[in-house]
């Protein structure tokens, strides 16, 4: 882990209250000086860390980005091993995730991707992936499930995004279609599920859950063809929860696998 990666940790989760730069640098083994040029460097990328002489330093409330560091404060402990990438544009997280899945890729690995350029849904559709939507996918595999029929997987999965996001902001939404969620009548949320096994012992090998969510988007920029049949879970810059914390609770919610 870079400085700057352990500094942005370390502010994550302490989002409350102020760090002073000495006891940063004890956490991280490191002097104040590389302690204040991580927080320059986090301060360049976006990150609004706000600074107080005796006090120390503290994380902006308002700072929505996305990062593995980000997600991992939010995690509970037993999970803090996870791993977490995350990516400023993919062509699609789960084509990432199926490529890490071949090459044995952990169970709970996660791909996370701040817009896509080739989202994909459920029959070849594409998936419309700008900037203020959630994209990720989580490698599963069957090992480590109690069940691997497909419908039991797809509720499962379906169910934990949505007990995910109520529990963090009390917005209840509802399947409809194969495994796609809704509030009041529009499309918040799509998830695709894709599998790959071995084809001489018809062995399932893994899972991959793709799950994308209009978080904070702004419907008005979409494709006129979505717009009319899709919204977002918080209107742009009205979020009463950062995205790091949704993820965070969908990754708990479906690691477990308690299906
Ligand atoms: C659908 O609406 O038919 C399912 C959409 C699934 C979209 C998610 S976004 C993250 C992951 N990456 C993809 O390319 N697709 C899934």
């Amino acid at each position: 882990m870079s400085t700057s990666e352990k500094v942005l940790f370390i502010l994550e989760s302490n989002k409350d209250i102020y760090i002073s730069g000495e006891e940063m640098a004890g956490h991280c083994g490191v002097s104040r000086n590389a302690v204040w040029k991580a927080i320059k460097d986090l301060r360049e990328k976006g990150y609004d860390i706000e600074a107080i002489s005796n006090k120390g330093y503290r994380l902006a409330g308002s700072t929505d980005i996305i990062s593995a560091e980000g997600i991992k404060a939010c995690l509970p402990k037993d999970l803090s091993e996870t791993d977490i990438l995350v990516y400023e544009s993919l062509n699609s997280t789960s084509d990432k995730a199926k490529e890490l899945a071949m090459k044995g890729g952990n169970h709970g690995t996660v791909i996370v991707a701040v817009t896509q350029t080739g989202g994909r849904g459920r029959k070849d559709h594409t998936f419309y992936s700008p900037e203020g939507g959630l994209y990720m996918s989580i490698v599963l595999k069957p090992e480590r499930l109690k069940r691997t029929d497909s419908k039991a997987v797809t509720s499962f999965v379906g169910e934990a995004v949505i007990n995910a996001i109520k529990e963090l902001t009390g917005i209840e939404p509802y399947i409809d279609g194969i495994n796609d969620l809704y509030v009041e009548g529009k499309k918040i949320c799509g998830i695709l599920l894709e599998s790959g096994s071995e084809f001489d012992s018809n062995t399932l090998q893994w899972i991959v859950a793709g799950i994308g969510i209009n978080f904070d988007s702004d419907i008005n920029k979409f494709p006129e063809d979505v717009k009319e049949r899709a919204s977002s879970l918080f209107e742009t810059g009205k979020a009463t929860i950062t995205k790091n914390e949704l993820i965070a609770k969908i990754i708990e919610k479906i690691v477990d696998c308690q299906l």
